[in-house]
């Protein structure tokens, strides 16, 4: 059985995925409004990972008897004023990620409810993964700077992105 306090942090976790899920579909809207789709192919990824993220917490919040409770999801910005301001926005947001995250596992180690705990190192391990994808993309960006030939070649690369499922019970 679930302590309510994880319970509730576990769907509020839920509520930051679907909102960063939503938050990336805006960026991919706003990249492909401003005529760069590589970008925006690697945002609708993106969206496609934090819906894998909100079915883990959905089913293990399921698989410990708790009780899902889904709330309203805030609106995402739909303007930022550059690539490279986007793409920072994404590693700025992972990092809040991440650090919920971190709060979640303390709670799940004040409870003493180490399935918990061992559910969330998971998500510890992919939200260094998030970080870094987003971060390298903010760096080969500031190298790329105003230079148009170097933002092509970086949105071509971004265009290559695929997603890939997780396994089977990973
Ligand atoms: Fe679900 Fe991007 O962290």
């Amino acid at each position: 059985m679930l302590h309510a306090d994880i319970e509730k942090a576990l769907n509020d976790q839920i509520n930051a995925e679907l909102f960063s899920s939503y938050l990336y579909y805006a960026m991919a809207a706003y990249f492909e409004a401003t005529g760069i789709p590589g970008a925006a192919n690697w945002m609708r990824i993106q969206t496609q990972e934090e819906l894998v993220h909100v079915s883990k917490y959905f089913e293990y919040i399921v698989d410990r008897g708790g009780r899902v409770a889904l709330g309203a999801v805030a609106a995402p910005p739909s303007q930022w004023r550059s690539p490279l301001a986007a793409f920072e926005a994404a590693l700025a947001h992972e990092r809040l990620i991440s650090a919920r995250i971190h709060k979640i596992a303390d709670l799940a180690v004040k409870h003493r409810d180490h399935g918990t705990h061992n559910f969330l190192q998971w998500f510890i391990s992919e939200q260094i993964e998030e970080e870094k994808t987003a971060e390298d993309v903010v760096q080969k960006l500031k190298l790329a700077g105003k230079d148009g030939a170097g933002l092509f070649m970086i949105d071509r690369e971004l265009a290559t992105r695929v997603f890939t499922p997780p396994a089977a019970g990973a």
